[in-house]
């Protein structure tokens, strides 16, 4: 299957899951969104409302700051992809449980696998456990680790630059690192002869930093 129809079948699958409790507090789901071809793919929390309401990812608070930093470095958001660890938004904004984590996992695995990114943004610590579950954010944030043929950079949540304000240099300074880790970034993994065909890159792509 080619990664667009991968992408598709995951948001039509979210949209209706009941693999966990988050099933209930679910409006929309917030698969994510951005190009199947993105070289890079940030990976958020959760949806929140605004999220939840639109079924898009980092539309409110957040995301207008994500859009910020992303503008500051001279990209668009409509250049990467943007997801989330888990789909569907824990109420009250609650921090997702390990059991939601893991029921939701495999969607985020298969997105990963189809959009094959070199680089992949964590966005928060439960998107940075993922990858490398014994860090501390406050220690890791803004270096970058390969892992399987592919760049993990971790970050602070947009988020929570918002509610303290003393971390935003911070994550702007993260930030900033970014066009020149992706153009260091290793290729991506190789998943063999089909997936380079039916993934075309354009290495153009790449130059736009
Ligand atoms: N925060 C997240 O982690 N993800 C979103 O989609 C929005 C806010
Ligand atoms: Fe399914 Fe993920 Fe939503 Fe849970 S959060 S119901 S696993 S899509």
């Amino acid at each position: 299957m080619k990664a667009d129809e991968i992408l598709k079948q995951v948001a039509d699958e979210t949209a209706v899951c009941t693999k966990c409790a988050l099933q209930h507090s679910r409006k929309k789901a917030v698969p994510g969104e951005g190009p199947a071809n993105a070289e890079i793919m940030f990976i958020g929390e959760g949806p929140g409302f605004y999220e939840n309401e639109q079924g898009r990812p980092f539309v409110g608070q957040a995301g207008k700051f994500l859009d910020e930093l992303l503008t500051g470095i001279g990209m668009k958001r409509e250049q990467v992809f943007i997801g989330n660890v888990v789909k569907c938004r824990p109420p009250g904004n609650r921090d997702p449980l390990p059991e939601e984590l893991s029921a939701c996992g495999d969607y985020l695995e298969r997105q990963i696998q189809a959009i094959n990114p070199r680089v992949i943004v964590t966005l928060g610590r439960f998107s940075m456990a993922r990858f490398l579950p014994n860090a501390k954010i406050s220690d890791v944030h803004g270096q970058s680790y390969q892992l399987k043929g592919r760049t993990i950079v971790p970050m602070y949540h947009p988020a929570a630059a918002l509610h303290q304000p003393s971390l935003r240099p911070m994550v702007e300074k993260d930030f900033k690192r970014l066009p020149d880790l992706i153009a260091h970034a290793v290729p991506a993994v190789d998943l063999g002869e089909e997936k380079v065909q039916e993934v075309k890159r354009e290495p153009k792509q790449l130059s736009l930093f």
